[in-house]
């Protein structure tokens, strides 16, 4: 795999204007049930709206693990909602977030027992229901059921200030618990990850390795044999899909990790992660990768695993920056743009995959040195719309995002934002920013989800981050931003991330392990995740004849001098390298050597 980005100049404003349809006020019952393992919930919030202010009144239910205290939180949908006078609970607001915590007398909620808050609020132009709720952190959307059925709510047991108008009679809520497997909002929110053993064992191999060999990190299933398992592949062990799934449960994992990456006339812009599949393969695809996955994936035996699958990795942002008219465009790309090999394949994927219902998917949309451009920003995102309604797929098949898989661009540049400028000259005029609009991933995994909304996705979408190999820590990681003799000195002397140029992408020196995978660490973002799996090579340094279609990219040759995709710099590549997928294991030491944060 590989991702460069396109050259640029300088662009118009990149186009966030908020979108989204709200739902209009008035009496709803949302029946919001339950989550996760221990904690399990089922929410009801009915309204009585009148012009400008309404009551609303919420119902509590726990059916999960006995609890001793609560916190309910929600987020309006519309930024003029306020919460003005709330009982039975301690009220708060933040921006659009809404916190509710129990009273002494109403903190401890037995296993199927309920309890009711409400509170009068304010809104102008319309007032749409939260879409989802947690309670101590767990969204109640999603979950195992619980082995007994809960009580029919009890009716309310406050009554609202009598200054309150009068509230609503709700009906009782109708919710059942969902069936098991039903789809959480962000499935690694306090969920254990699967820990594929056959990447502890080369983790293990290398000294030190064993601080971080139990990381959850992706399986690659990049080649028709994988499903099964191959042993004789550089990338894959013997485990096949069901090795792995069956693994997972014996771990007691709640996710699992699936990378969904052999795309007819894969990596077409690309020599180094080039696939089996030729351009005119889709039936193949269909039938032979995406058809058996999916047969494995809904085994009723799986139904209480989370299965997360990262759907082709560069693949469709490639159609908007590297055909043809396209500073080094290919031949391939355009190939696979016409026969729409690339749209419908990934259409196809989403579609089975996600009809399965404890199955999520998540596109790869590339990262912020690639995209940050508007002339990429936006039309890559309308080619993954495109692609999402493709093959008989929907958005409802979509349930987030990946950017940043196998790249190395930081996560955050605490010294070098994209709005600072330096003696009057903003600092996009830098040769490292370049005019992008962006300058580290987080920033860009934001703005593009919205981007992703406002195109028609859904609002409750997630974005991933991997974050496996963009620490660049070590003992050359500055500490301050760079002298303000020029926007070049100042940027070059306070960027974390030291690669020779953003479109550099193959085994890059002096990179370290990221932030450990995490769930919902920002606005936004459903987790920090480890997909490539970190001592994995990008591509050989030089020409290795193999069995696996694997090509000689020159990017991965620490000798080349670049070109224009990389605006002819050298490549940053570390010497040595073995191809694509094999276990580098020099890579992964100074990948612990320069970890940010760092290994203790
Ligand atoms: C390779 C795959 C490999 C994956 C994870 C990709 O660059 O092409 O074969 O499974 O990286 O290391």
């Amino acid at each position: 795999m590989n991702v460069w980005r396109k050259l640029s100049g300088p662009r118009r404003a990149v186009a966030l204007a908020g979108a989204s349809a709200l739902v209009a006020g008035g009496l709803v019952t949302i029946p919001v049930t339950a989550a996760h393992a221990a904690t399990q919930c089922d929410v009801s919030y009915t309204t009585n709206d009148w012009q400008g202010g309404f009551t609303a009144n919420i119902t509590i239910r726990n059916i999960g693990d006995p609890l001793t205290s609560w916190s309910l939180g929600f987020t309006f949908p519309d930024a003029n909602q306020r919460v003005t006078q709330g009982w039975s609970a301690r009220w708060s607001q933040s921006g659009r977030n809404v916190t509710a915590q129990n009273e002494s007398y109403n903190g401890s909620l037995a296993r199927g027992a309920s309890t009711t808050i409400g509170f009068n609020g304010s809104w102008s132009g319309s007032n749409p229901r939260p879409t989802s709720f947690t309670i101590n952190g767990v969204t109640c959307n999603g979950g195992t059921p619980p082995t007994t059925a809960p009580p029919t709510t009890s009716p309310p047991t406050s009554t609202p200030p009598t200054t309150a108008p009068p509230p609503t009679t709700a009906p009782p809520p109708t919710t059942t618990p969902p069936p098991a497997g039903a789809k959480v909002d962000n499935p690694y929110l306090n969920a254990r990850g699967y820990v594929n053993p056959e990447w502890k064992v080369k983790a293990e191999s290398v000294s030190g390795g064993n601080r971080v060999s139990n990381t959850p990190t992706g399986v690659w299933l990049d080649r028709i044999a994988a499903i099964n398992g191959t042993a004789d592949s550089q990338s894959n062990g013997p485990m096949g899909l069901r090795d792995h799934l069956d693994e997972a449960l014996r771990q007691n994992a709640q996710y699992i990790q699936v990378v969904i990456y052999n795309l007819p006339g894969r990596d077409c812009s690309a020599l180094a992660s080039n696939g089996e599949l030729k351009a005119d393969e889709l039936p193949r695809y269909k039938a032979e990768y995406i058809d058996p996955i999916a047969a494995i994936q809904a085994d009723a035996k799986y139904r209480n695993l989370r299965i997360i699958n990262i759907i082709e990795i560069d693949s469709l942002p490639n159609l908007v920056t590297n055909t043809t008219g396209n500073a080094g465009g290919t031949v391939m790309c355009d190939t696979v743009k016409a026969n729409g090999a690339y749209v419908q394949g990934v259409g196809y994927a989403l579609a089975k995959l996600g009809a399965i219902s404890n199955v999520y998917n998540y596109i790869d949309a590339g990262h912020h040195g690639w995209l940050g451009w508007d002339t990429n920003f936006g039309p890559s995102a309308g080619v993954l719309r495109e692609a999402a309604g493709a093959s008989g797929s929907t958005v409802a098949n979509v349930h987030g995002f990946i950017v940043n898989t196998a790249n190395y661009s930081a996560l955050r540049e605490p010294y070098a934002k994209v709005t600072d400028s330096v003696n009057g000259q903003t600092v996009r005029q830098s040769k490292w920013i370049d005019w992008n609009y962006y300058n580290d991933e987080l920033s860009f995994a934001q703005a593009f989800r919205q981007e992703l909304i406002n195109r028609g996705f859904d609002r409750n979408i997630g974005m991933l981050i991997d974050t496996s190999r963009n620490g660049w820590g070590g003992s050359a990681r500055p500490t301050a931003a760079g002298p303000t003799t020029s926007v070049d000195a100042y940027i070059d002397g306070g960027r974390v991330d030291r690669r020779i140029h953003k479109g550099n992408w193959c085994n890059q020196a002096g990179a370290g392990l990221g932030e450990r995978p995490k769930a919902a660490p920002e606005a936004g973002i459903d987790a920090y995740v480890w997909i490539k799996p970190p001592g994995e090579s990008d591509g050989s340094s030089r020409e290795i004849p193999n069995n696996d279609g694997k090509g000689f990219d020159r990017m991965c040759d620490p000798t080349y001098t670049g070109n224009a995709r990389n605006g002819n710099n050298r490549s940053g590549a570390l010497a040595d390298a073995p191809i694509s997928g094999a276990w580098f294991p020099a890579q992964f030491a100074e990948l612990m050597r320069n970890a940010y944060p760092p290994l203790s």
